[in-house]
């Protein structure tokens, strides 16, 4: 494996940069050069063992002086496109957190400077390397289901019901650009593509605000204005059903994402929550024959399987600079996920079905 040496760095030091810190600054020959957000630093979440890179708070001062090979944009979704620009300008490659930008345009102005600028770019599409996901994706790939039939996808968290949860940016729809729609749909938009391999061809789609006001940290009140539950209808390519439902607001729900298909030799599902084991119910000569229990089994994904899976995705494009063939998510999948959120902003507008091009 090579190590040819790599110079990083990170816009945003929240939350999802801790993730991409001991993903990517963690692997042999890759230097952390600069980090970059305008928070105070006490605020920044970032893991101690990084604390010491050079810090910033301009980001064209981060790229002129640091010069990263590898950029990694973890801030909140408003600014996704305008960091990722700034730094394919100034010749890096760009990991990027999900949703990719805040519409579709933004999106596609992303792929095309990447493609123009000839460096890769990943957008952190997480669940694509649970193992159970992935097994899925062989499974249905392999045919082992037959033709596919239907498909049902949820994805219930509580957190933003819950009073003691503070007012975020999340809540804010010109910084966040969507609530539930865009921090878990976009989850749900990819991980069916995955494991399915279909397009989508249209869809027709509801969101709402359920929470209508929330207090920040320091207790003063503020409008939410994301959606907090969605729920779409789409056709998937070669006809097939798949409904879909999200909510922040749901009680109960920690982190429930949930994906079930039927082909015409079986039924799966997959479920975050439990990441190494799958239900699956297959195989041409039984399903030949109706059942009248609904009893899945489960199965453990095989231990070589996990053998076989490479450390969580934003590390792929580490291995990709280097020249490895490498399966991760990118830019490309990025717009085909927003494709789908812009369509289902449109359909709530016209309350009408919309063909996706
Ligand atoms: N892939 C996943 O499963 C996953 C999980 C969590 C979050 N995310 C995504 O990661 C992104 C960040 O979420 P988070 O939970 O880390 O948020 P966060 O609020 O914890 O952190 C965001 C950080 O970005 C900083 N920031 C704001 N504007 C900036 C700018 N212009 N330049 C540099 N830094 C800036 C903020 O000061 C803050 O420190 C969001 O897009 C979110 O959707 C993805």
């Amino acid at each position: 494996m090579s190590t040819t040496p790599l110079r990083y760095a990170v816009f945003g030091a929240g939350g999802i940069a801790t993730v991409h810190l001991d993903m990517i600054a963690t692997q042999p020959g890759v230097t952390l050069v600069g980090l970059c957000d305008p928070a105070d630093p006490s605020t920044w979440r970032i893991q101690k063992q990084y604390a010491d890179a050079p810090r910033f708070t301009d980001p064209a001062t981060m790229l002129r002086e640091t010069k990263p090979d590898l950029v990694s944009v973890c801030t909140p979704n408003k600014f996704h496109a305008e960091l990722s620009l700034l730094a394919l300008q100034h010749g890096a490659h760009v990991a990027c957190e999900k949703p990719m930008a805040m519409n579709m345009a933004e999106a596609e102005a992303m792929e095309t400077a990447r493609a123009q600028a000839g460096k890769l770019g990943l957008i952190n599409f997480s669940y694509r390397n649970v193992a159970s996901f992935r097994f899925a994706r062989e499974i249905v790939a392999r045919g082992e289901l037959g033709r596919l039939l239907r498909v049902n996808c949820v994805y219930l968290q509580s957190f933003l019901g819950a009073p003691a949860q503070p007012y975020a940016w999340r809540n804010d729809v010109s910084i966040a650009g969507f609530g539930a729609l865009g921090d878990l749909g976009v989850h749900m938009l990819d991980g069916v593509r995955f494991i399915t391999g279909l397009e989508y061809e249209r869809v027709v789609g509801l969101a709402q605000i359920l929470i209508p006001e929330k207090k920040d940290a320091a207790g003063k009140t503020h409008r939410v204005t994301t959606d907090t539950n969605a729920a779409w209808l789409s056709e998937l390519s070669g006809g097939v059903i798949a409904n879909f439902e999200t909510s922040q607001v749901a009680p109960g729900y920690g982190n429930y994402f949930r994906i079930e298909l039927s082909g015409e030799h079986g039924t799966l599902v997959v479920q975050s929550d439990t990441p190494d084991d799958l239900w699956l119910h297959a195989g041409a000569s039984l399903t030949r024959y109706a059942t009248w229990k609904t009893d899945l089994p489960k199965q453990a994904v095989p231990t070589e399987f996990f053998r076989n899976l490479k450390p969580t995705t934003p590390a792929g494009i580490v291995r990709a600079i280097r020249g490895e063939a490498e399966d991760f998510p990118t830019f490309a999948d990025g717009v085909r996920a927003q494709r789908m959120l812009d369509a289902i902003g449109q359909s709530m507008q016209s309350q009408a079905w919309v063909t996706l091009g």
